[in-house]
């Protein structure tokens, strides 16, 4: 299966100068890096690139939000009375000097560094790039046109990034789905193409889960609210064959249906939309499966002492946390047959050993699975796959969360759109 945009394989480079944006977004504490995943996803396109006799690459990327996250830390420190070291949060939290470090020392050559993606610098930089030679410009969100709103904010930008170079390369499938000046304007400037992680997302989210998904499909959507999930739940009921509802959101299912759910979280404010979900399923014949037990506690503590509830039912002041012993025997039997699985939220609290046994089951279930396509989209999904080391046995593990659900809602990512057509 191949996108129906150019890729790095369909545009000659020899001799031209490449810029890429890539998401190196990867979670930073205090100035190192927690989990290499997105940068090591990218390094293919990267040696791809630096293979084809190039006059040099320029890479570029955000990390975090240096303005909103700032002003949080910024409060905090305030409301604690602390002082805030604004140079020690920058330096620790979005600049990616250290970020661009770790790469260089995943590439095994060295990667030089622009201290500010615009100006006299960057430019000089990018000018005196030879053959192969590589450049990581300063987070691009330390510019407010990056990300704003106004249309000729973002052209000035881009416009000052695309004269560094003759190619736009866009792997950063983790933030096609903002409409930023170094994601989507910038390839107004030059001809634009996907990496091979763009095209790996796109083969697997767009072509094999929203596209063209072999049957049977089933969907597992998990995680706290219904309210955040609600378009991918309109969208799957359309396609998948089978809807898995796990998390706190399947509390707010369970109560729509006038099963007590203790003191579980529920978002009252969904019930409607939750009974209106159930109701379209029916008249789909797509079938919602819900828990048919829970494990629940009376808080949420790894030390917290947990039971399994005898049926869906959670009583007083109970919480369910996870997903209790029959419901992974009806998930799994659920699953067996699938032969398209995509998997967005965990169904119970992974991070807490008490509460972990419904997501893990699952994990395990879907990599056993012979002769399905798995895809795993979203944050703590992925966590969760990694955590219990099953990640290669799934057929793809997206880098996108954001990017991946917007996807599967079937909404069109800015940041694809904008590269050119094959
Ligand atoms: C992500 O982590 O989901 C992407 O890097 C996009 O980041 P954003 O939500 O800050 O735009």
């Amino acid at each position: 299966m191949s996108i129906s945009k150019k890729t790095v394989r369909d545009i000659s480079m020899t001799g031209k100068k490449i810029i890429m944006r890539v998401d190196f977004n990867v979670p930073m504490k205090d100035g190192v890096v927690q989990d290499d995943t997105r940068i090591k996803a990218a390094l293919p396109t990267i040696k791809y690139i630096l293979d084809q006799n190039v006059t040099g690459l320029i890479l570029m990327s955000h990390l975090g939000d240096p303005k909103k996250d700032g002003q949080k830390a910024r409060d905090k420190a305030a409301a604690e009375g602390k002082t805030f070291d604004e140079a020690a949060y920058m330096a620790g939290k979005h600049k990616l000097a250290p970020v661009s470090d770790y790469f260089s020392r995943l590439l095994g050559k060295p990667v030089q560094f622009a201290s500010d993606c615009l100006g006299e610098e960057a430019k000089a930089k990018a000018d005196a790039l030879k053959n192969g030679e590589v450049l990581m410009l300063e987070n691009t969100r330390f510019h407010k046109e990056e990300t704003s709103k106004d249309a000729s904010d973002r052209e000035k930008m881009a416009k000052e990034l695309a004269s560094y170079a003759d190619i736009y390369v866009n792997d950063a499938f983790g933030t096609a789905h903002r409409a930023h000046a170094s994601t989507e304007t910038i390839s107004q400037y030059l001809p634009a193409v996907a990496g091979f992680l763009m095209e790996k997302e796109l083969v697997y989210l767009q072509e094999k889960v929203v596209n063209n998904a072999a049957k049977p499909f089933v969907a597992i959507i998990g995680g706290a609210k219904v309210s955040s999930k609600l378009a991918v739940l309109e969208s799957l009921l359309n396609k998948a064959d089978a809807l898995i509802i796990g998390g706190s959101m399947a509390y707010t299912f369970l109560k729509a249906k006038g099963i007590s759910t203790g003191a579980s979280l529920v978002e009252d404010d969904m019930l409607d939309t939750a009974r209106a979900i159930i109701a379209k399923a029916a008249s789909k014949g797509a079938g919602i499966y819900l828990p048919v037990d829970h494990v629940v506690a009376k808080e949420m503590s790894p030390a917290a002492v947990a039971e399994i509830t005898s049926d869906d039912n959670i009583s007083g002041d109970w919480k369910g946390f996870d997903i209790g012993p029959r419901s992974i025997e009806l998930f799994n039997k659920v699953l067996s047959t699938a032969r398209t699985v995509f998997w967005n939220g965990p169904v119970g609290v992974f991070e807490m050993p008490n509460f972990a046994k419904g997501t893990f089951a699952l994990a395990q279930t879907i990599a056993g699975l012979k002769d399905a396509c798995t895809v795993i989209g979203g944050g703590d999904s992925v966590s969760a796959v990694n955590k219990a080391g099953l990640a290669d046995k799934m057929s793809h593990i997206s880098t996108g969360g954001g990017a991946s659900l917007e996807l599967v809602e079937g909404k069109t990512l800015p940041g694809v759109a904008a590269l050119q057509d094959k």
